[in-house]
């Protein structure tokens, strides 16, 4: 295997909320396969979004499968990329599971937080993570009262691993989205785990992210699985943000906005999460992370009532008016994350007139989407010290040139979209690549970051403030 690894391509795998995909990354000649695989969420009444976990595998199998024949030669790793927050109970012995995967976004749990409210600053201060739905633990905790008591319960990675390998492992990045990893330790807490009713559960090992877990005959004959990362956090690092300071966002079905942080956790006081980036070669950094729950999800949306055909029609229907119109949307329709953390938020429409049309519709949604992620990125300048002077972008809506603009106009800053569609894919090979070979460093495998465009600011800071005060009065 070693030999493989000096040019050996890799196989990295990004199973994400609505679709897996898959890339053959060779370290000379950069991707050489693609394939992917549709998954369906299903949102359901009460905030619940759930996904068949046998939907999640074979997704993962078909787009590996698909990306391997493009490429037509043998990888000498695989990489996997994770949801993070998704979970289901499973049976240890066989690999089926015993209940559907309750999807990030789902609220269900919500109820339960309240309950638990009395704990909240013990658990962000064990954790980095303040009490929401979101994370895994409150959901972990909702499947043992509701659902089931038998298997083990667990985020969606470290089934996906237990079907490709047979190991029994979660990377440090991905439990750290739970709720229930001491934030110092890099280990299980067992304060945090008391505290949902979790103290008997058997959880994964912890691992770095670059370790080999086991071999998969999932995509053809053995392939060592080397690479393990949450997705957000693959994607800071496809977008080479190393360096303490350094902001990405990932505007995928969600939108999330993650900083470097350095070597030392950071427990942040803007509402922002203080987590795990990674950790790699023995040593762990650590990253704030800000989380836009509804994107691609609330364009969807907006599809499904037929204002547009889709999300490449965002710009063609935007385009034909100058502006919003008046019209503000908060697009809340899973509940507002950081810094406002209120799960039961929903999304709002005001300003309309007889005169407002789809135009103005896409347009507020726009400005929605880029005003929460504005108010994470000063929340990152309040914790660091220093507001971003750039933001790089990724993600399949970073096509969308009305709201790149929207970003750079509400930001004030410049807005770089990454050269390399599908960054978590193409972090999580570098990552593999690492686990494969012993030999490399970190800096020998970090891609390097470019820009395919960069939009600057076309509105001044007056009205840029004008505007986020009336996304803010929307929001109160
Ligand atoms: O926290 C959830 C997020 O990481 C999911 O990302 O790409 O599946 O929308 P994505």
């Amino acid at each position: 295997v070693r030999g493989r690894a000096a040019g050996g391509p890799v196989l990295a795998v990004d199973q994400g909320t609505s679709g897996t995909k898959a890339l053959v990354v060779c370290p000379e000649r950069g991707v050489i396969g693609t394939g992917e695989a549709a998954v369906h969420p299903r949102y359901l009444p009460g905030g619940r979004v759930e996904v068949a976990p046998a939907e999640l595998y074979a997704s993962v199998v078909e787009a590996g499968r698909k990306a391997l024949a493009a490429a037509g030669e043998p990888v000498a790793a695989v990489g996997l990329a994770n949801q993070g927050e998704t979970v289901l109970a499973w049976d240890p012995a066989t690999g089926e599971p015993h209940t559907e995967a309750l999807v990030w976004q789902d609220r269900r749990a919500g109820a339960l937080c309240e309950e638990l409210r009395a704990h909240a600053e013990q658990l962000s201060h064990l954790t980095g993570l303040p009490l929401d739905p979101y994370f895994a633990a409150p959901k972990m905790a909702w499947i043992r009262r509701h659902l089931t008591r038998v298997g083990v319960v667990t985020t969606s990675d470290a089934w996906l691993v237990h079907r490709l390998t047979g190991a029994f492992v979660t990377d440090t990045a991905t439990a750290g989205r739970t709720q229930l990893l001491d934030l110092d330790r890099g280990a299980w807490s067992p304060a945090a785990l008391d505290v949902f009713g979790l103290g008997d559960e058997r959880l994964p090992d912890v691992v770095d992210s670059d370790v080999c877990v086991g071999t998969t005959r999932a995509f053809g004959p053995g392939i060592p699985l080397t690479g393990l990362l949450v997705d957000q956090q693959a994607a800071l690092f496809a977008q080479g943000a190393t360096e303490a300071g350094a902001v990405k966002c990932t505007y995928g079905t969600g939108a999330f906005l993650l900083a470097q942080a350095g070597g030392r956790p950071v427990r942040p006081s803007s509402g922002l999460v203080g987590c795990v980036a990674w950790r790699l070669r023995r040593r762990t950094s650590y990253c704030l992370d800000g989380q836009v729950y509804t994107a691609a999800s609330a364009v969807r949306w907006l599809t499904d009532l037929g204002v547009i055909a889709g999300a490449h029609d965002l710009d063609r229907v935007g385009g034909s008016v100058p502006d919003s119109g008046g019209v503000t949307f908060v697009p809340a329709l899973a509940g507002l994350a950081a810094p406002w953390w209120r799960s039961d938020a929903r999304g709002s429409l005001t300003g309309l007139g007889l005169d407002t049309g789809a135009g103005h519709l896409v347009r507020a949604l726009c400005e929605g989407i880029a005003a929460q992620v504005a108010e994470l990125v000063d929340a990152v300048g309040e914790d660091l010290g220093a507001r971003p002077a750039v933001l790089r972008v990724d993600g399949g809506l970073t096509r969308s040139a009305l709201l790149m603009q929207a970003q750079a106009d509400l930001l004030q800053l410049p807005v770089e979209v990454a050269e390399m569609p599908d960054a978590t894919a193409r972090g999580v090979a570098a990552v593999a690549r690492l686990g494969l070979d012993a030999r490399l460093d970190v800096t020998d495998v970090v891609p390097v970051h470019r820009a395919s465009a960069v939009y600057e600011p076309r509105i001044g800071q007056g009205e840029a403030r004008e505007r986020r005060e009336r996304f803010r009065d929307a929001v109160g």
